[in-house]
């Protein structure tokens, strides 16, 4: 091998300084209205206008209504390392503006042609510099600032050939606005591409933005979440299951008011549809972070996309409880179009619980069923595959119901009874809840006020059909009842240890450092996963058990993951989910089977059940589990009033 000759080191011309510079800050037309945008919202613009040509690539402006820049520091503005938003490192730790490295202006006028004009309150006109020539002219215009960039990346070609064609480039200058305008509700925003007017949102409170910006439907599918904890707030919309996408191109995160790409944040709202949606459905969501500035360094990445957490995990567990709240609402839940859940809710019925509706009961239903599974979770075995037995079946007739409200709370109590459920209701309430559900009398309102509806009839084997006050309800019997069963198996063993098995041969793998430190670290946490990892030498672990449930796992690729886990989430989380993963096994296992005869009384138990479980509007899977077809959708589909 031949080394380079030597070179003798060189201090670099300004001028390459700043496009290697600008190389990490500008990278496309999208880039520079993102940080022109910047600069207009921490000018206190309210109204701000992008102009754009071939994409933003031959041409580029940008207009508003801001403080504006006097005269005399035009050319400062420009300069790198020029700023007027800190002045010392106290500034940079609590900075509340999006710019502060005094390096945007500069970046994009070193591959770009620049000229700015601006006016401030006090000036009798505006002056506009041309960056290039640095000609400072006297321009008209009213107060605030334009910047018009032209010709991006003329003078660095290279850089020009990585752009793709003008219509891509456009729609990802279009995706920087977009992400303005969420977060900044107050500001209005208009994007003009070729003389044409493409997009415009006006003023509007922050719900409306969202419509404006993410349309009707965005909204119709998801909830609103506003939850404060300690120096946190977690506020926005999260999109229920159905409608999650194929891509995750409708996440959009922001801390304190900053559009980031977090992987904390997005793990938390991740993990709390984890049990609502399938692992390559992406859920769609806006969530904004509130947070001391304190308690977070934005200044770990050039474009600011990313940022530092003091304490990520704090962070972590706000973003998923808030997530988590919002989706335990059940569809039909009322929910105010603008009302947020909110967790330690005060004294009332559960948030999850249907308000003013009889409460009669069927609690009971797959209450056998259910405790026969968790009697099989602590033998660490699968219950049996096919009907239950005529003990565990429905538990309906006698002892099912109970007009006191039952909360989950409360079932998961009655569940960790041992053995069988008791229900310790009085028989005089049993016999008139039985009678509530049982018979229900046709056209009765309280009935057909039910959310879910009166069951009318089985369909298949598999359906449900019930009537309610919009029309026809059809349920997914067997994927409502898994995701009851699941609920309550999560609230009975919501807290032990999973149950774990020696290994006969324990095995071993080469580890890296952190994953030794973390072995020895969480220890405790393994346990409680049936997991036993300890090192064996420097450098080696070993896996001496496995969760009893998951005897055909790969120990040390279970071992590997587990702890890659761990250094990335917190421990309890993670515990949580793995005892989810099995407890969602054994609920599949545990609910009605599709072709078992119904009763009416048996099906409108599951009905009422469905409506006081959380997340029943889904199955384990993320499916849903029923559907509405109004009567307006069954009197077009017989042309009626046409
Ligand atoms: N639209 C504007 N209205 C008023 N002042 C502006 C505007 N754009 C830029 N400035 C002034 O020019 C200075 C330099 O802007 P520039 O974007 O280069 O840096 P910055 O915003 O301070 O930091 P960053 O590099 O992080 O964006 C700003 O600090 C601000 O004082
Ligand atoms: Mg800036």
């Amino acid at each position: 091998m031949s080394l380079a000759p030597r070179r003798p080191i060189r201090e670099l011309p300004d001028e390459l300084i700043s496009q290697i510079a600008a190389g990490e800050v500008i990278d496309r037309p999208a880039a520079v209205v993102r940080e022109l945008v910047d600069n207009a919202l921490d000018a206190g613009a309210t109204q701000i206008t992008v102009r754009l040509v071939a994409g933003g690539v031959r041409s580029l402006l940008v207009e508003d209504d801001g403080i504006g820049i006097p005269a005399d520091q035009l050319t400062l503005a420009l300069r790198r390392h020029a700023t007027s938003k800190i002045g010392s490192l106290h500034d940079l730790e609590s900075v509340a503006t999006m710019g502060f490295r005094g390096e945007a202006l500069a970046a994009i006028a070193s591959v770009a042609d620049v000229s700015i004009a601006s006016r401030t309150a006090e000036a009798p006109h505006a002056f506009r510099l041309d960056a290039r020539s640095g000609e400072l002219q006297p321009a008209a215009r009213a107060q605030g600032t334009s910047v018009e960039v032209r010709e991006l990346f003329f003078a660095t070609p290279a850089r020009r050939k990585f752009l793709k064609t003008d219509a891509t480039e456009l729609a990802h200058a279009l995706e920087a606005v977009r992400r303005h305008a969420l977060v900044r509700p107050d500001v209005a925003f208009a994007v003009w591409h070729e003389g044409r007017l493409i997009e415009q949102w006006r003023r509007a409170d922050p719900t409306q933005r969202l419509r404006d910006v993410l349309g009707d439907e965005f909204i119709e599918s998801s909830r609103a979440i506003d939850i404060a904890a300690g120096p946190l707030r977690v506020h926005g919309r999260i999109g229920l299951p159905e409608a999650s996408r194929s891509r995750a191109d409708q996440q959009y995160a922001y801390v304190n008011g900053r559009y980031v790409r977090d992987r904390l944040i997005g793990h938390g709202a991740r993990s709390a549809y984890e049990d609502v949606l399938h692992g390559t459905r992406q859920p769609v969501w806006v969530l904004f972070v509130d947070i001391d500035p304190l308690r977070v360094d934005v200044n770990v990445h050039p474009t600011k996309i990313e940022v530092r957490f003091r304490d990520g995990r704090e962070v972590h567990q706000a973003v998923r409880r808030a997530v988590e709240a919002a989706l335990a609402l059940s569809r039909h839940t009322p929910v105010e179009s603008d009302g947020a859940p909110s967790l330690g809710a005060p004294a009332g019925p559960a948030p999850w619980s249907v308000g003013g509706l009889p409460d009669t009961g069927a609690t009971a239903l797959a209450a056998a069923e259910s405790s026969d599974a968790r009697a099989s979770l602590v033998a660490g075995t699968r219950p049996a595959d096919g009907p239950p037995s005529e003990a565990s079946r429905w538990a309906w007739n006698g002892a099912t119901a109970s007009q006191t409200r039952l909360g989950l709370a409360e079932v998961a109590l009655l569940h960790t009874g041992e053995g069988r459920p008791s229900w310790g209701i009085a028989p005089a309430a049993t016999q008139a809840a039985t009678q509530a559900v049982s018979s229900p009398s046709s056209g009765d309102e309280a009935s057909v006020a039910w959310p879910l509806g009166r069951a009318l009839a089985q369909l298949a084997g598999a359906y449900i059909l019930a009537e309610n006050a919009q029309g026809l309800v059809v349920v997914d019997m067997h994927a409502a009842h898994e995701r009851i069963v699941y609920e309550r198996l999560k609230a009975a063993h919501g807290h032990g240890p999973v149950p774990s098995q020696p290994l006969l041969i324990p095995a071993t793998f080469a580890a890296t450092p952190i994953e030794v430190a973390l072995a020895e670290a969480q220890a405790d946490t393994l346990a409680t996963l049936g997991l036993d990892v300890a090192p064996l030498s420097p450098g080696v672990l070993a896996v001496r058990s496995r969760p009893a449930a998951l005897p055909d796992a790969d120990p040390v690729a279970l071992a590997r993951s587990v702890l890659a886990e761990l250094g990335d989430v917190d421990a309890s989380r993670l515990v949580q989910r793995a005892r989810d993963d099995l407890l969602a096994t054994m609920a599949c296992h545990g609910a009605v089977r599709a072709n078992r005869p119904l009763t009416l009384p048996e099906m409108n138990a599951l009905l009422r059940d469905m409506e006081r479980t959380e997340r029943a509007d889904q199955c384990n899977h993320g499916r849903p589990t029923w559907r509405q077809v109004t009567l307006r959708e069954l009197d077009q589909l017989f042309l009626r009033g046409r």
